[in-house]
């Protein structure tokens, strides 16, 4: 693989400032934020009213400990444009979640705020190793979806030639990266396997493919998920983190250099941990849901935003800026069995350690009796299917489930296609227990 390590002289000033320069930016831009709030939007200076709080009582960054969390559901009951603090006629771009259940949840962009949020989707790609005048391939979701043109500003913002193919019609996806000759394909990490299966199918070597990198999010992914793709296309595969109520895409993203947990573009974001149950803000280090505050965003400011994504905050490493540990999981993706949190990424890696397995996988959730019980589907590689093969994996994953994740669970082998795939965020867990 190619060293893409970004020229220095390329990086905004920000990312390689003193954490004294960086911390007094955030304060400044904190003040601003939490007044432009308070100012503006009814729900933040009822919230902050309520428990008793001004945005001049920030005098520090810890200082903001003291103000309210804001949580999904706060966008919901201000659906659609209730937390927009500037009239509708500036916003210049909506997207929204899909909302599995109920209202969608809305969110609006200045044209500052598209700004920024290229600017920020083009310091993750040139973090990740693109540099202007290269191609990118975008087959991250065109939509309400933050993916698609979140990443397409970004890319042209960086200067590159972009090819917005959205998901979707897998066939075609191989035909242009090898006519067009992309450096660069941003993509669901799911969405990359299914793409992968595509070249095999099609009988093209992915290895020879022109993909320098792949800036893969939108969903947890593990290390072992990289060794594999990055192996099957010889490029570089880094992650990109983000959520639409804070902006979308390119919140925070790893260094090909490194390559060792996402950046947070901490100018513009400010991330806390907070621990799930108690709401207590944790050290640097310890474990805890990811909180996060705008500290520029015009059209929606968010205050202390429950993203419900676990992880860790880490000192920077290629860049001054703190970096977050690759996200566990979402709390509301942890299953619980017989008294065991289990996260599916620690099924993924798990099933990418069985010779023979393909990297595909679903969990599904049952009854046994009056005990929650978990089946995993994984299907054999194509060349490594008959039933005793089949027989010898489902024993050993299911054995190194047992021994490493700490839970009992029955596994499926199935044949080559057999797990469903996915053209975006995949599904990594069905619950069947009502059904059962
Ligand atoms: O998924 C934005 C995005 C698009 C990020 C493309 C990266 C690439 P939402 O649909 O609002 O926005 O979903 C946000 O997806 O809270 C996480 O649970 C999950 N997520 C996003 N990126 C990652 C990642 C976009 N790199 C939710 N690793 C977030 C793990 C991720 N989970």
């Amino acid at each position: 693989m190619k060293d893409l390590t970004p020229p220095r002289d390329s990086l905004d000033p920000m990312e390689i400032a003193s954490r004294d320069e960086i911390a007094a930016t955030q304060l400044e831009r904190m003040k601003w934020s939490l007044h432009h709030a308070y100012d503006n939007v009814p729900f933040y200076r009822q919230s902050f009213d309520t428990a008793g709080i001004h945005p001049g009582d920030l005098v520090d960054l810890a200082d903001l400990a003291k103000f309210p969390f804001t949580v999904k559901s706060d966008l919901r009951d201000n659906y659609p444009f209730g937390l927009f603090a500037v009239p509708r006629d500036q916003i210049v771009r909506l997207h929204a979640s899909s909302g599995t259940t109920g209202k969608p949840t809305v969110v609006g962009y200045t044209a500052g705020d598209i700004d920024m949020w290229a600017g920020m989707v083009a310091r993750s790609m040139r973090a990740a190793g693109t540099r202007p005048g290269d191609l990118a391939h975008i087959a991250y979701g065109y939509g309400l979806f933050t993916g698609g043109l979140g990443a397409h500003y970004g890319a042209e913002k960086l200067g590159c030639t972009v090819v917005p193919v959205s998901g979707g019609m897998t066939a075609r996806q191989v035909t242009l990266i090898e006519d067009f000759k992309p450096s660069t394909i941003m993509v669901t990490p799911s969405y990359m396997l299914n793409i992968l299966e595509e070249y095999h199918r099609q009988g093209i070597d992915p290895r020879a493919s022109s993909l320098e990198v792949g800036i893969f999010g939108a969903e947890p992914w593990t290390n072992k998920m990289r060794t594999e793709v990055e192996a099957a296309f010889d490029m570089h595969a880094v992650d990109i983190y983000g959520l639409s109520e804070v902006m979308g895409p390119g919140v925070a993203s790893e260094c090909v250099e490194t390559k060792d947990g996402l950046h947070i573009w901490e100018d513009h974001f400010y991330p806390e941990i907070i621990d799930p149950v108690t709401g207590e803000v944790l050290p640097d280090g310890e474990m805890g849901e990811l909180v996060f505050t705008t500290l520029t965003k015009e059209g929606l400011p968010i205050i202390r935003y429950r993203t419900r994504d676990l992880t860790r905050l880490l000192p920077g490493t290629a860049r001054s800026l703190r970096r977050m540990e690759k996200i566990t999981g979402r709390s509301d993706d942890m299953i619980i069995l017989r008294g065991v949190n289990v996260f599916p990424s620690q099924i993924e890696e798990q099933v990418l350690t069985v010779d023979g397995l393909a990297p595909y996988y679903q969990i599904e959730l049952l009854k046994d009796g009056r005990m929650d019980a978990m089946r995993v589907h994984v299907e054999s590689l194509p060349d490594h299917g008959d039933g005793e093969a089949q027989a010898v994996q489902a024993a050993q994953l299911g054995h190194r489930i047992k021994e490493v994740v700490g839970v009992s669970a029955e596994i499926l082998v199935a044949d080559p296609g057999s797990v469903e795939r996915s053209q975006g965020k995949a599904r990594r867990v069905v619950d069947n227990r009502s059904k059962t």
